[in-house]
């Protein structure tokens, strides 16, 4: 097991946002964590690499009780967050932000570097000198997520990866991830059903912090009750 989190509350100040969340990956798969609006995606990201600490409950990476750890050790075990705001150095250009974000665990042999990201990314490789505060959103998700890689992530967790970006730059993204999948274990997050059956193999839906449902990717594709019920229409 990669990932598990085992009954996890979370709190912003009083208010409960996560209400026993139960969720668990295996290394090499591409999973998803669907909902609406508020339904505490962002927030059990945030409490996995420890942004929001569980109040209550246990998250444990490859068999490791990482609950209370600050986000910098989570970082250094192997997990790469893409938040949601895509965070980061808007005066630093492309190739500066890459750079940045080099960190290679002990012992571990590099899989990634700046020149394979530009090797293999030519749309990055074509930005490489410009500020990254001038980037689309499209071209600063991409950068987001090979930024991501540059701490040779074992297990990647991304955000809404297509929230807000345009069908031709989300196929994109989609292709990113097809590829990532290979080597990684991948969770992200999505509003609506349609990019998460392509991508992941399964899906668990998220409802006012609970979750609601774990299905696979097949079974959600056929359930058109199950999807208007929990999620966003798009
Ligand atoms: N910084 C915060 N302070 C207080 N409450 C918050 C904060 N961030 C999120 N919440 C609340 O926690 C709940 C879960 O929010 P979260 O951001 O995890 O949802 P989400 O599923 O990621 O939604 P979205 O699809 O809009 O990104 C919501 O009720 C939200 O209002
Ligand atoms: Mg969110």
């Amino acid at each position: 097991m990669m990932l598990k989190l085992n009954d996890v509350h979370t709190y912003y100040g009083e208010s409960h946002a996560l209400q026993g969340v139960s969720i668990e990956l295996n290394e090499g798969e591409t999973v998803c964590l669907l909902g609406r609006n508020g339904a505490g995606k962002s927030t059990t990201l945030k409490t996995i690499v420890g942004l929001t600490p569980a109040r209550r409950g246990t998250v444990e990476f490859e068999g490791v009780d990482i609950t209370a750890l600050p986000p910098y050790k989570v970082a250094r075990l192997g997990v790469g967050l893409v938040p949601e705001d895509r965070r980061m150095f808007p005066d630093l250009t492309v190739r500066e932000n890459l750079e940045v974000a080099r960190y290679v665990r002990p012992g571990t042999t590099p899989q990634w570097s700046v020149e394979r990201i530009f090797d293999e990314y030519d749309m990055l490789a074509e930005l490489e000198h410009r500020k990254a505060g001038n980037l689309s959103g499209g071209q600063q998700q991409m950068l987001a997520v090979a930024r991501s890689l540059m701490s040779e992530p074992k297990l990647l967790l991304l955000d809404e990866p297509n929230e807000g970006l345009a069908p031709v730059i989300v196929n994109q993204i989609g292709a990113l991830i097809e590829q990532l999948k290979k080597t990684t274990t991948i969770l992200f997050t999505d509003q609506s059903v349609h990019f998460a059956l392509k991508h992941a193999e399964r899906a668990y839906i998220l409802e006012k912090g609970q979750v609601v449902c774990s299905t696979t990717s097949q079974e959600l594709r056929e359930n058109e009750e199950l999807q208007q019920r929990y999620l966003s229409v798009a």
